[in-house]
């Protein structure tokens, strides 16, 4: 009866098709939530209704094949929350039947995502650990969902001492499964899931219960280190093997911890994280903190920007990592308007090394092992330490043990982890190891727990070190290391930090924000050694990684203390908040650079967004620039969204307005990217902005610009006078591209503050000449 009434709803014909190739794979299937029946599609539940188009979609291909045998499509998730479809295990045929149910919308082949941190996994560093805000008031309720690779439950950073009981509005739980049971969860580590229906096809194997545990417990440190960055409770006296002491806590130690498993050890699957998003939302997390990511594609196609909005909409803000792809341009990803992108930044804590040549010269470099300084030692790279190319790489069975015994050795950065190079160095008999970094990595050091007296170096003290072991008749080093040190200039923008413009969206500038995320200490299972090396024994409690990895809970953390103090704000005011009154200024008053660049030149809107996160100044920022669901309706219409791209984003129907004339650039965005032919001679836009007081009951605010190269900026008005709090004005920005033709590519940035007695708000500018 029920398939008969599901019939008609489809538009198929059965046709004499060619066969098609029976290989089955997971699909995520997005279907069109108004096509649907309501007689069929109850309330809560669309589960019945996709289990028959499963099985309509079975019958259909059976009888297509005749006594042909087939493999059924499997059901593996239904999405309901935070965006409508379900993910399947699909051959072609069955994605053809698939393709004529009505509200059909789309199948999007299951992807791969990979947590980010930067390219080799391995590498420690340390963050200041100071408390972003002190708790004021322990009774707070906002729960920070991290979809990462589990956690360590145990973890002094995830007690609950001092915490009020669980927020009432928590409707998640603590799974069971390979050593975690319910009582692993607390007041702070309120809930735990795990997900890998997804991953399990995607490999084509159950998991490998040698190396993953079947539960949330996390075998790969990730998720243990972002969950304690985002929320950790105060832990006194962490340290890395006596580096780094210090009072460890997370952004707001208040906040509670809801821990999604979906990375394994190969990965993180899209349909895991959707079925986790999915789940968070209904579980009724606060924040979402993904520091997980894949190639940027169009909003309607990436699986993340779809669940993203879909919580968005029920006022729960997405923090995302920007991605390791850096230093090159348009790399970035996770570029949603409505998601918060996190670029990747230094503290002043450093873990300094000097690297003494035998021609005198010296140079800083950077380490965890401390040790005492080695001798000076004969230096061997690339020839003179094995035969083959990948000597200079120290792979592993590379080195020549007659060659480097006793001996420096000095190994290129890539291909395998830069603890490895170590264990390498070390297998073979070398005394010590310096790592050098290319032109891209630039001046970024990393401070990784090396086995053996080892530091790393910037591009051009590297260069100097290539060519003097290569060229001296006998080259000699030594290296010495001088435990942790603070006062440094930073921010510094790390060099592996994804970079704009977004080519996705190019109407915003992306990246949003930036974070400490070089050489970031936060809370470690002790049963993973630090170097991820087997033959490393060292267990520690808290261990030193880099990545937008790291920096993404820092903003998630962040975004809840915000939360806790502003319950009404949307999630678009709350990345108003942390991006009008970011900074762009280091710790000694100039302007932010970038470590990518050997001659300290500065770091752009397109590296850094806005600036650097400053949760004091965010917690009153004065205005904010709010964006409600039917301004990101709009913004899809204006940038030619079809009808059933919308709907599959948004869950709804919507009839773009053909009177109004949309622009992308309107969007209520905190920041403005102008986009300008080359040859745009007095060319212009106006762009409109919307801002709500939260600061002053009465206050005015007067306009002040800084234009950037070839665009002459104006305001309109160039004052604003808010009577009371929640009241909203407009003012339109113009901007008129002067002088001649630029060439393509290049970009030029400027900025518009609104300046108060109290308050500056201020949105970067960046204008693109294509
Ligand atoms: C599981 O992983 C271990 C360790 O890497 C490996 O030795 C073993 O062969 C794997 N098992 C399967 C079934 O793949
Ligand atoms: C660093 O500077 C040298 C010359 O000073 C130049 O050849 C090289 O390209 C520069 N590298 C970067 C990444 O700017
Ligand atoms: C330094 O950086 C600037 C700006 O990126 C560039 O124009 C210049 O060529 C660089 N100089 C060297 C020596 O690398
Ligand atoms: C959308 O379509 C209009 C009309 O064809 C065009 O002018 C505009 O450039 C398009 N916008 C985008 C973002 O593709
Ligand atoms: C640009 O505008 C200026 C002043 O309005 C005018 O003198 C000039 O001829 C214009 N240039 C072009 C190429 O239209
Ligand atoms: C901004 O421009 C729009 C469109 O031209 C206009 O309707 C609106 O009144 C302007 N707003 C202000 C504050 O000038």
């Amino acid at each position: 009866m029920i398939f008969r009434t599901l019939v008609l709803f489809l538009t198929f014909m059965v046709t004499n098709s060619t066969a098609l190739a029976d290989q089955q794979q997971t699909y995520i299937v997005h279907i069109d939530k108004t096509k649907i029946r309501a007689s069929i599609h109850s309330q809560d539940n669309s589960k019945p209704w996709f289990e028959f188009i499963i099985d309509f979609i079975s019958e259909a291909s059976m009888q297509e094949d005749g006594e042909e045998e087939t493999l059924a499509p499997q059901l593996l998730y239904t999405y309901e929350t935070s965006m409508f479809g379900f993910a399947a295990h699909l051959s072609k045929k069955h994605l053809k039947y698939l393709n004529q149910v009505e509200g059909f919308l789309s199948a999007i082949p299951d992807e791969l995502s990979t947590l980010h941190t930067t390219y080799t996994p391995h590498f420690l560093g340390l963050r200041s650990g100071r408390t972003l805000m002190t708790a004021s008031n322990l009774a707070i309720d906002v729960i920070i969902g991290v979809l990462d690779s589990g956690i360590w439950p145990e973890h002094t950073s995830f007690q609950d001492s001092g915490l009020s009981p669980v927020p009432s509005h928590w409707k998640g739980v603590c799974d069971k499964g390979t050593k975690f049971s319910s009582s692993n969860c607390n007041k702070k580590l309120i809930g735990a899931r795990s997900y890998f229906k997804g991953y399990e096809k995607y490999f084509g194997r159950k998991i490998n219960e040698t190396v993953d545990y079947l539960s949330p417990r996390d075998s790969q440190g990730h998720g243990t280190h972002t969950a304690s960055t985002a929320a950790g409770n105060v832990v006194k006296n962490a340290n890395f093997l006596g580096q780094a002491k210090g009072t460890a806590t997370g952004m707001r130690y208040t906040s509670r911890i809801a821990a999604y498993k979906v990375c394994w050890s190969s990965g993180c699957t899209n349909s895991d994280v959707l079925a986790a998003m999915d789940q968070a939302v209904s579980d009724g997390v606060d924040v979402l903190s993904l520091s997980l990511g894949s190639i940027p594609k169009p909003f309607y196609s990436d699986s993340i920007a779809i669940a993203s909005f879909g919580a968005t909409e029920k006022g729960i803000l997405v923090a995302c990592s920007a991605g390791n792809s850096g230093p090159f341009p348009s790399t970035v990803g996770n570029g949603a308007p409505w998601i918060m992108t996190v670029a990747a930044s230094s503290t002043d804590r450093t873990f300094p090394t000097k690297v003494k040549l035998g021609n005198g010269q010296s140079f800083k470099g950077s380490s965890l092992y401390q040790g005492k300084k080695t001798k000076q030692l004969s230096l061997v790279y690339g020839k003179s330490a094995g035969t083959t190319k990948e000597a200079q790489y120290c792979i592993g069975g590379s080195l020549d043990p007659k060659l480097v015994h006793g001996k420096i050795v000095a190994c290129e950065k890539g291909i395998n982890g830069r603890t490895e190079k170590g264990e390498e160095v070390k297998v073979a008999g070398g005394a010590g190891m310096i790592l050098l970094n290319n032109e891209y990595q630039g001046e970024e050091l990393f401070a990784d727990p090396h086995i053996l007296p080892a530091t790393s170096l910037g591009a051009s003290a590297s260069e100097i070190v290539r060519s003097y072991s290569q060229s001296a008749k006998k080259p000699t080093a030594s290296i010495s290391f001088m435990g942790t040190r603070f006062g440094d200039p930073a921010p510094v923008m790390a060099a592996f930090s994804s970079r704009g413009p977004s080519l996705v969206g190019p109407d915003v500038i992306k990246p949003d924000v930036t974070a400490p995320g070089v050489n970031i200490l936060a809370a470690w299972p002790p049963k993973i050694s630090p170097s991820f090396l087997k033959s490393d024994k060292r267990k520690v409690l808290f261990n030193i990684l880099s990545g937008t990895s790291m920096s993404c809970p820092h903003v998630s953390g962040i975004a809840a203390l915000l939360k806790s103090l502003h319950k009404d704000w949307s999630p678009a005011a709350i990345k108003s908040a942390l991006m009008t009154t970011s900074y762009t200024l280091n710790n000694k008053g100039a302007p932010i650079s970038d470590m990518a660049s050997n001659n300290s030149s500065l770091a752009t809107p397109f590296v850094f967004g806005s600036g650097h996160v400053n949760p004091v100044s965010a917690s009153d920022p004065g205005l904010v620039y709010d964006i409600s669901t039917k301004d990101y309706l709009n913004y899809f219409c204006s940038i030619n969204y079809t009808s059933s791209q919308i709907a599959l984003l948004s869950r709804r129907k919507f009839v773009c307005s053909k009177k109004a004339v949309l622009q992308a650039g309107d969007l209520n965005y905190p920041s403005f990217a102008v986009l300008f032919g080359r040859s745009a001679f007095n060319a212009s836009v106006t762009y409109m902005r919307v801002v709500t007081n939260v600061g002053k009951s009465k206050s005015s605010y007067a306009v002040k610009v800084e234009q950037p190269n070839g665009v002459s900026v104006s305001v309109e008005p160039r004052k604003l006078k808010f009577e009371k709090l929640g009241q909203k004005l407009s003012y339109n920005v113009t901007f008129f591209a002067t002088g001649g033709p630029k060439v393509g590519g290049t970009s030029s940035f400027g900025s518009l503050i609104w300046v108060s007695d109290r308050y500056k708000v201020r949105s970067p500018i960046a204008i693109t000449w294509q």
